[in-house]
């Protein structure tokens, strides 16, 4: 384990698309960047890339829907610092658009089981080495299809998707966001969303068939804006690369 002042983050699902865009980014301001990945040759040529590039890049094998692989995350991470100043929750899973009237619990249990519960059983399993940083940070990578104000907004194409497992799962994030900012306020956490909201574009990445407007550089603006607020940066907020979006 080193000591060091350089900042640490563990970015989940940082094998590619925005994660892997955020983990070179925050590399490149010259941070530990812990790259979490849920296969491992993909994690490795992910770090390996980024790696050659000259930045300080650790693979962490993890699996956000296990808690063993969280658990052993957090060996790997501990190995390597005795604290973690940002924690990114990236690593999110689409479900399959099934219309309402055909959704299951079961379609839901996989989605949430990435997208809700993944989330809080890696910040759950990391808040000791969170608790140990100066100024702490959790980024919770949402979606403006989380936001009631966007689907109840017919001018959002979003607002006529009919399914139920993505948005609510974003939804239910959304909130947990706002009860772990109030509850722990020395650790600052805030829900972003990778698109421009009021301009209805999301970035374009595998999850969307690279259908997004946005470059994933533009996609991670405000995860990187909220991994890098300082000790009076605000917590329990949600916000786009343009600013602020209602909830
Ligand atoms: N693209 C957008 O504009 C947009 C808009 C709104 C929200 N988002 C959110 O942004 C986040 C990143 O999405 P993306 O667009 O970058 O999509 P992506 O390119 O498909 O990347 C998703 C990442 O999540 C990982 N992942 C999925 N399930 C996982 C699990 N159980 N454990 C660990 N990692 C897992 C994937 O790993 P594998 O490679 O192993 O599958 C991949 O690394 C997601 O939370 C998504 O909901 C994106």
């Amino acid at each position: 384990m080193s000591n060091t002042a350089q900042t640490t983050a563990l970015v989940t699902g940082a094998n590619k698309g925005l994660g892997y865009e955020a983990a070179r980014r925050l590399g490149e301001l010259g941070w530990k960047v812990f790259v979490g990945a849920r296969d491992a040759d993909r994690g490795r040529a992910a770090v390996g890339k980024l790696t050659a590039d000259g930045l300080d890049a650790v693979l962490v094998p993890l699996d956000v829907t296990s808690d063993e692989s969280v658990a052993d995350a957090l060996q790997v991470v501990a190995k390597h610092t005795d604290r973690l100043d940002v924690l990114i929750n990236n690593a999110g899973a689409p479900g399959h658009a099934v219309h309402p009237g055909e959704a299951t619990a079961d379609e839901l249990h996989a989605v949430y089981d990435a997208n809700v519960y993944g989330p809080v059983r890696v910040t759950h399993a990391f808040l000791p080495l969170l608790q140990a940083a100066e100024n702490p940070r959790v980024v919770m990578v949402s979606s403006a299809g989380g936001a009631f104000s966007v689907v109840l907004d017919p001018e959002q194409p979003v607002s006529n998707l009919h399914e139920l497992a993505y948005s609510s799962s974003k939804a239910a994030l959304n909130m947990i966001t706002v009860r772990y900012a109030k509850a722990l306020p020395n650790i600052k956490f805030n829900a972003v969303t990778p698109g421009e909201t009021a301009n209805h574009t999301f970035a374009a990445t595998d999850m969307n068939n690279h259908k997004g407007q946005l470059t994933v550089t533009q996609g991670t603006d405000s995860i990187i804006r909220m991994a890098t607020i300082g000790p009076d940066g605000p917590t329990g907020t949600f916000e786009d690369r343009l600013g602020p979006v209602d909830w």
